[in-house]
């Protein structure tokens, strides 16, 4: 059915005007509140068996919604309502923009794919808190994700995300520092980790000072070369984080100018993924994002180490039911598989981790691959 209306009517439109109709849709359905719990009670994963726990967070279900889609915090509940076990809103940045100019997404069909260069629209933090700090009406699990705004430049950098970061921490679940977008100009240079010391130093600091002290994770590029990934791996297990979550949009593509995601995404976001894993084990947790368009792809990511999965363009071409269906997909297959939770699935393919230098004396750098327990639930 949602072939048959995205062929006929959704792909013939605007991209980004179907985008806004979908985001104000789900609006509407947050401010609903019986619709809403209607939907909740139908499609969000209430199966025991998918339940996840990461730094300390307790997840309904594996699979998320990737940033991106609510920049603004306006409609995570409606998302959750459509069955996402989370929905990591934003990027968030200190001061509101309005983003790169129009077009500035795009479809490639045949591909599975999108290119978008937003540039990070969007209200500002203190728009944003005033929307988190509305009540829920069904549970959901919110990310904030936060950037830098455009206009500051790099030496204000880590003023400027702490400055998000004390909005938006108390508000959120977990946090994460993005750093991957290749839509902000010199975004991408503070994944050097002389950059992305100090500043996730920074943003730790207020996240660490929360009343629940909450969790802080780094999002990076699929772009980043296999030294520097470990290299930022090995920055997050120094300084404590909770996790990092991989991977953002790649600007290795021929067409418009902009990031690509979906199915061209999906090999090197599982290779990251692997890359990861295998430094880190199950020190903290792993969020993997990019091409995953079915319960294939998400059991073949919870299997390489991913604690959770997220997904954007995948629901764009699945449609509504996306997250609801993979989700039920999942709760029999973990039981035809002979399991009795999802976390048992976690990192069973994964080669054991390399100790990075910084960790050789954490205990957990010799639990077994495949142990299979979620990382975290210490709060
Ligand atoms: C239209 C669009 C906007 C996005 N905006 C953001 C963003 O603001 N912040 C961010 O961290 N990632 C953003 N992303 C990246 C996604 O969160 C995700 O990392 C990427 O699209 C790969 O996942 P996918 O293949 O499932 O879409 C965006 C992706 C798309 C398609």
């Amino acid at each position: 059915m949602y072939r048959l209306v995205f062929s006929q009517v959704l792909r013939r439109l605007d991209a980004e005007a179907v985008h806004h109709l979908t985001v104000r849709a789900l609006t509407l359905l947050s401010v609903l509140p019986l619709v809403k719990r209607l939907l909740h009670k139908a499609l969000a994963p209430h199966d025991p068996a998918l339940r996840v726990s990461a730094f300390g967070v307790h997840f309904p279900g594996p699979l998320g919604l990737a940033a991106g889609f609510d920049k603004d915090a306006a409609c995570a509940e409606g998302a959750a309502a459509l069955g996402f076990g989370h929905v990591e809103v934003g990027t968030i940045t200190a001061h509101g923009q309005p983003g790169n100019p129009r077009p500035r997404l795009f479809r490639l069909v045949g591909e599975r794919a999108v290119i978008n260069r937003m540039g990070f629209n969007n209200a500002g933090a203190a728009a944003a808190a005033r929307r988190l700090r509305r009540v829920r009406g069904v549970p959901v699990v919110v990310g904030v994700n936060i950037g830098k705004t455009k206009v500051v430049p790099e030496s204000g950098a880590t003023a400027d995300y702490v400055a998000s970061a004390r909005r938006l921490a108390p508000l959120a679940d977990y946090l994460v520092v993005n750093v991957s977008s290749p839509n902000t100009p010199g975004l991408r240079d503070l994944q050097a980790v002389s950059l992305l010391r100090p500043l996730l130093t920074a943003v730790k600091e207020v996240a660490d000072g929360t009343p629940r002290r909450t969790p802080l994770l780094v999002k990076i590029a699929p772009d980043l070369a296999d030294e520097d990934v470990d290299a930022v791996a090995d920055l997050a297990l120094e300084l404590g984080l909770d996790g990092v979550i991989a991977t953002n949009t790649t600007i290795r593509h021929g067409g418009e100018t902009g990031g690509l995601s979906g199915r061209p995404l999906k090999g090197r976001s599982l290779e990251v993924l692997r890359r990861l894993r295998a430094r880190v084990g199950d020190r903290i947790t792993l969020v993997s994002v990019g091409g995953v368009e079915d319960v294939d792809d998400v059991w073949e990511r919870l299997l390489a180490g991913a604690t959770l999965v997220q997904g954007y363009t995948g629901w764009v071409y699945g449609g509504p039911l996306w997250a609801s269906t993979i989700h039920r997909q999942l709760s029999r297959r973990v039981r035809r598989h002979g399991f009795t939770s999802i976390t048992e699935v976690i990192g069973r393919t994964a080669p054991q981790a390399r100790t990075a230098p910084e960790a050789r004396t954490a205990p957990e750098a010799r639990t077994a691959p495949g142990a299979g327990t979620a990382p975290g639930a210490t709060r």
